[in-house]
């Protein structure tokens, strides 16, 4: 089957970028992205420097792919009904009511998209799992097509995507592999091989993978936990370094130079944020622990436990210098993003941080080059406990530039590795950095 519209629904950080790049390479095909969220969506369709999602040469692909056969739009049913092929890329974070709350994935999203397009789809559709999802999916949604449609045949893919954010665009023009699980019916290999043309537009053959469906969705949650375990690894060695006068960046590049394990993800850090690593991880326990594998899903669970150690032991390092109480102590918390090169804070680990500095006392003074104050306050809405105080703006400011800061402050942070904060000058300030991006941090992570 030759394809000439493609629907995906879900124009977030996967979504829009994953999208444009098809429809940059692919002329040919109508791909239409969309969202039930009207500013999303209208931003994706407003000027190019204020996209709602911030990713090196995004801006180029968009500017080139849009309005020729790159289309956002809120209007969901028309596009299903277009489409030959649709893609769900919409949202399956951490569950937080009913049975596996706080660890399994909630799936919701994804079973409205299936159902909305059981109910719209007149003609036959390859549906395309691009959200991360629980092994075993696909049996879920291939249900729920086939109970609500109207007689038309669905095949469902799995394509996870393994783009990282600050790097999208580069890591969907020239990806390690395309991973596509299909059926083992004639049906689903020749779907799998429609996606196969898609994509071989620009990625080598052999770099894409065919499998079947269960292992290229988990294969998506095991990527996503052996990079975060490699962090958890690195983070936990850290401390060990502080108590031995080892130097944690000597020891990564150290064990990274056997080709064996390389030097990727090796980066002592103040703990993995993200959306998607602790959740992802979650998602694989509450898996293991479902099929009665209780010493893996312990395994795994480490790793997200020694990284909710190391947030909290930067914190407290903080704490500690200060004896304990931080009242009336003025800190800046430079990084908001939860890491360098995007405008994403989701799980940031800064936000966790300047929590328990501000519950032990600290005025705060935050800056981000790329996350909005809008974005920092909402954040501090949403992820504090309940216990913050009604009014936090008296204790928390925002700044809208580095060279605001000022620098008789009693401490700087640093949070997220921005490239702007390694060419400033704090030497007449007390600095904590936690990425250890600095030579002249009095506290460095891995630094006694
Ligand atoms: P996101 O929250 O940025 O975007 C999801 C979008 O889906 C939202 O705009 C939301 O409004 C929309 N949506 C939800 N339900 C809808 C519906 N029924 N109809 C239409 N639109 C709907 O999420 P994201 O970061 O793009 O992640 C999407 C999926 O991709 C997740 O499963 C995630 O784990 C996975 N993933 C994310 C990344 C990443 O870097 N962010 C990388 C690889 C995989
Ligand atoms: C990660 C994976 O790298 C992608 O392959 C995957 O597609 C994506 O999750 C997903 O499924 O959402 P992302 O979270 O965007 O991508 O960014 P990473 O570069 O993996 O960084 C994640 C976190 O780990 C960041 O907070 C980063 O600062 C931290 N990190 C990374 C370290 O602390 N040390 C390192 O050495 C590397």
């Amino acid at each position: 089957m030759k394809i000439k519209n493609i629907c995906c629904i879900g124009a977030g950080y996967v979504g829009g970028p994953t999208m444009a790049v098809i429809a940059l390479k692919c002329p040919d095909i109508k791909v239409t992205v969309v969202d039930l969220n009207k500013e999303r969506i209208a931003a994706w369709n407003g000027p190019l420097d204020t996209l709602p999602v911030y990713e090196p040469g995004l801006t180029e692909v968009v500017a080139e792919a849009r309005g020729r056969n790159l289309f956002f739009s809120t209007e969901v049913d028309k596009a299903i009904e277009e489409a030959e092929m649709i893609f769900i890329a919409v949202n399956t974070p951490t569950k937080t009511k009913g049975e596996g709350a706080g660890m399994a994935a909630d799936l919701r999203y994804v079973e409205a998209c299936a159902k909305n397009i059981a109910q719209v789809a007149k003609t036959d559709k390859v549906v395309i799992e691009k959200s991360t999802l629980p092994v075993r999916t696909a049996e879920k949604i291939k249900e729920i097509l086939d109970r609500e449609g109207k007689g038309v045949h669905f095949e469902i893919l799995s394509n996870p995507e393994f783009l990282a954010e600050g790097t999208a665009i580069q890591d969907l023009f020239k990806s390690d592999r395309v991973l596509i699980g299909g059926y083992e019916t004639e049906s689903g290999q020749k779907a799998v091989q429609t996606l196969v043309d898609i994509y071989a537009n620009w990625i080598p053959k052999v770099k894409i993978f065919t499998t079947n469906v269960w292992s290229s969705e988990l294969a998506k949650l095991a990527s996503n936990a052996m990079l975060a375990q490699r962090i958890s690894s690195i983070n936990s060695l850290s401390a060990l370094c502080e108590k031995t006068g080892a130097n944690i960046n000597e020891l990564s590049e150290a064990i990274g130079m056997d080709h064996r394990i390389g030097q990727k993800f090796l980066k002592a850090s103040v703990g993995f944020g993200g959306s998607c690593f602790q959740k992802d991880i979650l998602n694989l326990v509450y898996l293991c622990r479902h099929y009665g594998l209780d010493e893996v899903a312990e395994y795994w669970h480490q790793v997200i436990k020694i990284n909710n150690y190391q947030k909290d032991r930067f914190a407290q390092k903080i704490i500690d210098y200060f004896g304990g109480d931080l009242t009336g102590k003025r800190i800046a918390i430079l990084g908001w993003a939860f890491k360098a090169n995007t405008n994403d804070s989701r799980e940031s680990p800064a936000i966790y941080f300047a929590e328990k500095l501000f519950k032990t006392g600290a005025i705060l003074e935050i800056y981000d080059p790329m996350v909005s104050k809008e974005s920092i306050f909402s954040d501090i809405d949403f992820y504090w406990e309940a216990s913050k105080p009604k009014d936090i703006t008296t204790g928390i400011s925002v700044l809208n530039s580095l060279n605001k800061l000022d620098l008789s402050i009693d401490a700087v942070t640093i949070l997220t590795e921005w490239e702007a904060f390694k060419r400033h000058d704090f030497s007449k300030t007390i600095v904590f950095d936690g990425r250890g991006i600095l030579s002249s941090s009095n506290y460095s992570i891995g630094k006694g």
